[in-house]
């Protein structure tokens, strides 16, 4: 596991959602056990579970209301809700992950909100691809390891091609269609990419906007914003607040992109 990457990770959780997280919370007042795990897992696993144990070292109590998860395929159990975790007390988060038809790298995060602040973990899993000796699945794989590894990847090398050239001058519906619909409405798009018309931003165009610039740190969601490193000005990510906080939201069509044409990069290919 690669300390530096996770160090920078935690940072572009913190600035990325600045609706949701608070604070991250001290570790002279929550200890952790790990903050960051990972699983290898057969083809075929159905579920894959998880503890996170933690332990109260302030002098104060500290009560745990809820963990939230990043997607419905996992669930995560509080002892108790609220849970309240008295000086020197400790305990467990358990969970699970549903694999079924999933495979490739699995990132998801947990945020645990409590009184002292909220707390991100992550969990990864590798899963084996089910075709190996098909070449499109293997470079899916290929390519969401890259992006596991540095999520802005997408836009550099063979990648921009296909996840950045699209973008130039364009604005609105159509710049979505060229950066988020190739992802997000792809008839074959890889199983942890949402259908964005079913994610609930309560109609608040902060939340959108955060998204599209900090993106979501620890998963294959890249930052498109020109502060975190992304490609758009500020000008290209209004029009995509307007439009998705707008015309997207009612229109409830998918606006399906056809993906971009040509050949795939090669398995080998230049990579960062
Ligand atoms: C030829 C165009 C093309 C190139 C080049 C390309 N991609 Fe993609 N990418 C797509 C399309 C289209 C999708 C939507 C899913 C699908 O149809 O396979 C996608 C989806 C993704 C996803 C979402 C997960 C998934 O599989 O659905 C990630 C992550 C990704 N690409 C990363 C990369 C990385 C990293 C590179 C460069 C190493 C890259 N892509 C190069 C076209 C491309
Ligand atoms: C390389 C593929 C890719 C591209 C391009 C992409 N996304 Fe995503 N996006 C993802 C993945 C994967 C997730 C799921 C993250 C997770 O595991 O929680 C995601 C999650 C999201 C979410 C959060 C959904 C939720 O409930 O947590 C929003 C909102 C979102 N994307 C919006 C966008 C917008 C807007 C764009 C274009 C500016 C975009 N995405 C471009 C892959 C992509």
């Amino acid at each position: 596991m690669n300390r530096g990457i996770l160090r920078i990770g935690w940072l572009l959780v913190v600035m990325a959602l600045p609706v949701a997280v608070r604070s991250q919370i001290p570790a002279t007042t929550l200890a952790w056990d790990s903050l960051f795990q990972e699983f290898s897992v057969p083809a075929g696993q159905r579920y894959q579970p998880f503890t996170f144990s933690v332990t109260n070292v302030s002098r104060a109590e500290v009560v745990v209301t809820q963990v939230l998860t990043s997607c419905g395929c996992t669930v995560a159990r509080l002892p108790a809700q609220p849970w309240r975790l008295p000086p020197g007390g400790s305990g467990t988060i358990e969970g699970a992950m549903d694999l079924a038809g999933k495979f490739g790298i699995l990132l998801k995060t947990l945020t645990v909100v409590s009184s002292a602040g909220d707390q991100i973990l992550s969990v990864k899993i590798n899963i084996p691809a089910p075709r190996q000796s098909d070449p499109e699945e293997m470079l899916r794989v290929r390519n969401q390891e890259i992006a596991a590894a540095d999520r802005q990847a997408v836009f550099r090398n063979d990648c921009a091609r296909c996840h950045l050239a699209p973008a130039y001058g364009r604005q609105g519906r159509a710049l979505y269609g060229a950066v988020c619909g190739l992802c997000h409405d792809a008839a074959h798009r890889a199983s942890m990419v949402p259908d964005l018309r079913t994610v609930n931003t309560n109609n608040d165009p902060q939340i959108w906007r955060a998204f599209i610039q900090h993106g979501k740190a620890g998963t294959l969601m890249p930052a498109f914003g020109e502060d975190d490193g992304g490609p758009l000005d500020d000008a290209q990510v209004d029009s995509l607040v307007r439009y998705l906080n707008g015309d997207f939201q009612k229109s409830g069509a998918t606006t399906t992109m056809a993906p971009p044409s040509g050949p795939r990069p090669p398995l080998t290919g230049s990579t960062p």
